[in-house]
């Protein structure tokens, strides 16, 4: 009879087990071809301990120096795309201590001591978080910066505001894309706080009672820019409420990208025809020569359930977990870099549409001839000049608006004539307040679209989200 040859296991944690793992076990253990990724903050952070544990004597001075020297030449090998990686050394930091083992002989293998995979995994996302999140922050800087150079162009273009999808009142151009430029300032406003509130460590935490060496956490927190340690071991090793925060965060994102990305494809569509579609962010169709189709808003619109998807994922991973470390949250990381990866195209992409698009004043101003447009500043006219309670303006003002419709026009088409046959208080002074001019100038209230306020708004933004 043959004897079974059975193979040692050769995990860094495999001293216990006399076999090795399944096939099977390595394809759904493994998160190297995603947590790859990491690396650069996975050595930031071991020559960080590494440096503690030698002031701490824990190691030597030596030691130290040598685990540093072969850390960054590790760095520069994945950098290369030298370092070959292999599902059985399931993640990147036992990749990574692995060969520091292969480098550095048994000081590598010190690199270890007060330390765990728990918290090196929690230290390492979270510091490649921290800097993804000021990326995204630029790039809807970026955005706002593209926005608000369009509005700046843009100040007495009157266009039609809707509500219901349906003409409501003018505006002017620059006052709606302001508004976008508010819903990504909110965005900027939750990253900086998210920064904020998460910025502590939890290196140091190990596995997740803490350790009986004697380590220097606050020494590991102030060098990896952290405000301090976290200080409960337990929730350190298990909180990813910074990852769900900023998937969060895509989610807030993209509702405001695919509004925006939305009223492109509107605003594109031949029944508005206010803009023209940048070539460069647009495509044809295989079949129809004349199609210039709104693909990448239609793709932004699309991305935002991808986003919201992932957040649900990780949330209902998080959810019931008890404590401390499961390897269910080996699963926070591709969700994330998902969200990340997708937030920073679509931010991009938008801010070069943006850049790029231009607006078709004329179809703008041909659309606000419908739907009675200035009916509000009709009864507003009422209520100023005849002194009547606004309610009863309204009522009189919608006689107006069925007498036009009876007659197929618009309100401003009437004649005295007709307006006098309703109210014969109505004066002819009523055709200047009715005007699309006058109506948007006339809306100085706080916040309201009057090209006035809009310079006044321009400054305001331009200080306050571009530095200037
Ligand atoms: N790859 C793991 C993760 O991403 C690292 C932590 C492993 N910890 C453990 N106790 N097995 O979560």
């Amino acid at each position: 009879m043959k004897k079974k040859i059975i193979k040692k296991n050769k995990n860094l944690w495999g001293g216990r087990f006399s076999e090795k793992p399944s096939e099977l076990m390595v394809k759904i253990n493994a998160s190297i071809s995603f947590d790859k990724k990491l690396y650069e903050k996975d050595i930031l952070a071991s020559k960080v301990h590494a440096q503690m544990l030698s002031n701490q004597n824990i190691i030597t001075k030596h030691e130290e120096n040598k685990i540093i020297k072969a850390l960054d030449q590790i760095q520069k090998e994945i950098k290369n795309n030298k370092m070959k990686f292999k599902n059985e050394m399931e993640d990147i930091h036992t990749h990574i201590e692995n060969r520091l083992i292969e480098l550095v002989g048994s000081i590598g293998k010190k690199l270890h001591t007060a330390r765990s995979r728990n918290d090196q995994v929690a230290t390492d996302v979270k510091l490649w978080v921290r800097e993804e999140n000021q990326i995204i922050d630029n790039l809807l800087k970026e955005l706002q910066k593209s926005l608000i150079i369009k509005a700046e162009k843009n100040i007495f273009s009157i266009m039609p505001g809707f509500t219901h999808l349906q003409v409501a009142q003018p505006i002017t151009l620059a006052h709606h894309l302001l508004a976008y430029v508010n819903m990504f300032g909110r965005d900027r406003l939750n990253i900086h706080d998210l920064i904020k509130r998460h910025n502590y460590s939890p290196l140091g935490s190990a596995a997740l009672a803490g350790t009986t060496f004697n380590i220097n956490r606050e020494q590991t927190a102030s060098n990896l820019g952290f405000y301090s340690p976290m200080n409960n071991s337990l929730d350190a090793v298990s909180d990813r409420d910074f990852i769900l925060d900023t998937l969060n965060l895509s989610c807030s994102i993209f509702i405001h990208l695919s509004r925006l990305a939305e009223e492109i494809i509107l605003w594109s569509s031949s029944g508005f025809n206010f803009i023209n579609l940048p070539e460069k962010f647009s495509t044809g169709s295989s079949i129809m020569p004349q199609k210039r189709n709104p693909d990448a808003a239609e793709l932004i619109r699309a991305k935002s359930g991808r986003v919201l998807g992932n957040y649900v994922a990780l949330f209902n991973v998080m959810k019931a977990l008890p404590l401390a470390y499961s390897k269910d949250m080996q699963e926070d990381k591709e969700p994330l870099f998902d969200s990340i990866e997708t937030t920073k195209t679509a931010l991009k992409v938008m801010s070069g549409m943006i850049d790029e698009i231009s607006f078709n004043q004329d179809n703008m101003l041909n659309f606000c001839n419908e739907g009675h447009i200035t009916a509000t500043d009709f009864a507003d006219w009422l209520v100023e000049n005849i002194k009547l309670p606004f309610r009863d303006a309204h009522n009189i003002t919608g006689k107006i608006v069925a007498l036009a419709d009876k007659r197929n026009k618009q309100i401003h088409e009437l004649t005295i004539q007709d307006y006098k046959s309703i109210d014969k208080r109505i004066n002819k002074e009523i055709f200047k307040k009715i005007t699309l001019e006058a109506s948007v100038n006339s809306r100085k209230s706080l916040g309201g679209t009057s090209p006035e306020n809009i310079k006044k708004e321009l400054v305001f933004a331009k200080e306050k989200w571009l530095d200037e």
